[in-house]
């Protein structure tokens, strides 16, 4: 069986992906961006993911107002970077799991969550910029296979908080139902605080980015009833990709284990929030994350409970 072993929440600002492009990651006001990331690419290169579900928003790159999916499901063999200007970033084509994603577009459309099934696009900075992010700068190749999933957060209207929470569930079913042993990983992407135009561009709320990333770790649900407006009032008209974590979230237990986290102000005009979220009863062989470790005792009694909670409903042999 596949299994959603973590979950990562991480900003894709584009100058981060510049910065890397350039050669700027030494630079001070780089380096403490990138720095927040080394003990993520440490975790990242002992999990080993077999497979990562990527979460991000197409900024008008594979879309236009021509056309705007609100949840768009990429099930093709790879994913060129798209050229956002500057031509295309210099990272290596994605490759995405056709197999696994047909299935997942099967699991979930029959489980009522109507996806876009998206057969050839290219992704730009807000997938690329959080894989370079947790997996490096690989020359040929990135080290797994991706699914692109793609979410409307650019056009009203976006999808609720709780649409996305509910999606990341079915996700969850969609993947414990294929067959194969599969390892894998799901990233939410975008945010966090950030407006990149008009009278309040630069806005940044620190105090309401914790708070988001505090109930991401230990009380979902009180999310998922945070309204569009609010995103927009507390977070700049931008902060709306947060809706996107949800889904990396409802793929996760109720109860999961932080074990990272970072928070940086700027980059760009963008708060930089970055959290890594561990399933308590995930599967062998994730690399814990030294150091700054947020696992406590209260994180292994869980697991404890979890593991005896897994004993007395196989003993009851409704499993
Ligand atoms: C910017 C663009 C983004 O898509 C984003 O998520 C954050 C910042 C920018 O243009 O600075
Ligand atoms: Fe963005």
């Amino acid at each position: 069986m596949a299994k959603i072993i973590a979950g990562i929440g991480s900003s894709h600002v584009p100058a981060i992906g510049a910065a890397l492009d350039n050669g700027k990651t030494e630079e001070p006001y780089w380096k403490r961006v990138f720095s927040g990331f080394e003990k993520s690419k440490e975790w990242m290169a002992k999990t080993k993911p077999d497979v990562a579900i990527v979460v991000y928003n197409d900024h008008a790159s594979a879309f236009s107002v021509e056309m705007i999916p609100t949840f768009a499901l990429g099930c093709a063999a790879e994913f060129p970077p798209a050229d956002e200007g500057w031509g295309p970033r210099p990272v290596p084509v994605v490759k995405g799991h056709p197999a696994l994603a047909a299935h997942i577009a099967q699991s979930v459309i029959l489980d009522e969550f109507d996806l876009t099934i998206v057969n050839k696009m290219e992704v730009d900075h807000g997938l690329t910029v959080p894989m370079n992010l947790l997996f490096g700068q690989p020359k040929d190749a990135w080290p797994c296979p991706v699914i692109p999933l793609a979410v409307n957060v650019v056009m009203y209207p976006p999808p609720t908080g709780h649409r996305c929470y509910m999606l990341g569930k079915a996700l969850r079913r969609a993947v414990e139902s294929y067959p194969e042993d599969l390892k894998v990983v799901i990233f939410g992407t975008g945010g966090l605080s950030h407006q990149i135009s008009g009278p309040r561009a630069g806005l940044i709320n620190s105090k309401w980015d914790k708070s988001f990333l505090d109930n991401l770790s230990k009380d979902p649900k009180k999310l998922t009833r945070i309204p569009h407006l609010e995103y927009m009032r507390e977070a700049g008209a931008e902060g709306i990709e947060m809706v996107m974590w949800l889904i990396m979230r409802g793929a996760l237990d109720d109860k999961v284990d932080e074990v990272y986290r970072f928070y940086t102000v700027p980059a760009s005009n963008t708060a930089v929030g970055h959290i890594i979220l561990e399933n308590a009863r995930k599967a062998s062989g994730t690399g814990k994350v030294a150091g700054k470790s947020r696992r406590g005792s209260a994180g292994k009694s869980r697991q404890a409970a979890a593991r005896k909670s897994i004993h007395r409903i196989a003993s009851k042999g409704t499993r």
